[in-house]
């Protein structure tokens, strides 16, 4: 087994994924860079390598399940175990998704990618996580997702996004997250949900303000939390989000 602390991050040939992939690298961890186009992968792979991370490619397409079985066997076979995944990957669907025009087939699409993906992947990668000595699991989510900020009192309602796949996707995923916390109760894995807060990158076409950098800071940080850390909560960069 590597001595090495090892990471797989979804989705990290670009974007935040790719940050968070470099962040984790440069802490000396190995990194696995799960991507599913091979050329974007071994892009990014040699990027992280050049920038002296000891990076991996991951071939893994987060809605198929053979890709998911695939890409545990692969990080087995290099590492033996996984310390911490980061569930990155994500789209927003095809846009724009007012809720009384949206058709079903794009609300399928995102939660397939979105939620079921997350699930698969982590599903996939939790007997490598039980072999850890401090298993920690990230869930990349947003604040759009969040019920409380979309509803609660003016201080508090800081997101009024209309898109009824993607934010939706982001409540489930802060749901589902938490029923991993419940199950995993009494283990040592810890597993949080993360908003990276409103960055530039092709999800948003680079309208967003904060550099992908900044938006992976929030993941590095629960990746690397202490034993004694928080497990079944939702974090920015400012603290606690309201679910
Ligand atoms: N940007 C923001 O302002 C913002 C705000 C809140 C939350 N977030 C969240 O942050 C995370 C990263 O977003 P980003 O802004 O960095 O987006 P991005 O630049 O569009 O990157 C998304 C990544 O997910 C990958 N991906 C999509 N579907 C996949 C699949 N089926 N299998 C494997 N990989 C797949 C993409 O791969 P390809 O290159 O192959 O498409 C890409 O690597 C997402 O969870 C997003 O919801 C972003």
């Amino acid at each position: 087994m590597s001595e090495r602390t090892i990471a797989l991050v979804t989705g990290a040939n670009k974007g935040i994924g790719y940050e968070i992939a470099a962040g984790l690298g440069a802490l000396g961890w190995s990194v696995g860079v799960g991507a599913r186009d091979d050329r974007r992968r071994e892009a990014a792979v040699d990027a992280l390598r050049a920038a002296g991370a000891d990076a991996f490619g991951v071939p893994l397409d987060v809605t198929d399940d053979a890709s998911a079985t695939a890409a545990a066997r692969l990080v087995e076979e290099r590492a033996g175990r996984l310390d911490v995944l980061v569930n990155n990957a994500a789209i927003t669907g095809a846009m724009p998704q007012d809720p009384t025009r949206v058709g079903p087939a794009v609300i399928r699409t995102v939660v397939e990618t979105n939620v079921i993906g997350v699930i698969r992947v982590t599903n996939a990668m939790l007997p490598l996580l039980r072999r850890s000595a401090s298993p920690r699991i990230v869930n990349m989510s947003s604040s759009v997702g969040s019920l409380a900020r979309q509803s609660g009192a003016d201080a508090e309602r800081t997101t009024g996004l209309v898109a009824a796949a993607y934010a939706p996707s982001k409540t489930f995923l802060n749901a589902v997250t938490l029923q991993y916390a419940l199950e995993l109760s009494g283990t040592n894995i810890l597993i949080n949900a993360a908003c990276p807060g409103y960055v530039a990158t092709d999800l948003n076409g680079f309208r967003g303000v904060r550099t992908p950098e900044q938006g992976a800071a929030i993941a590095v940080e629960l990746a690397t939390l202490p034993d004694d850390g928080p497990t079944g909560a939702f974090f920015d960069d400012a603290g606690v989000v309201p679910w």
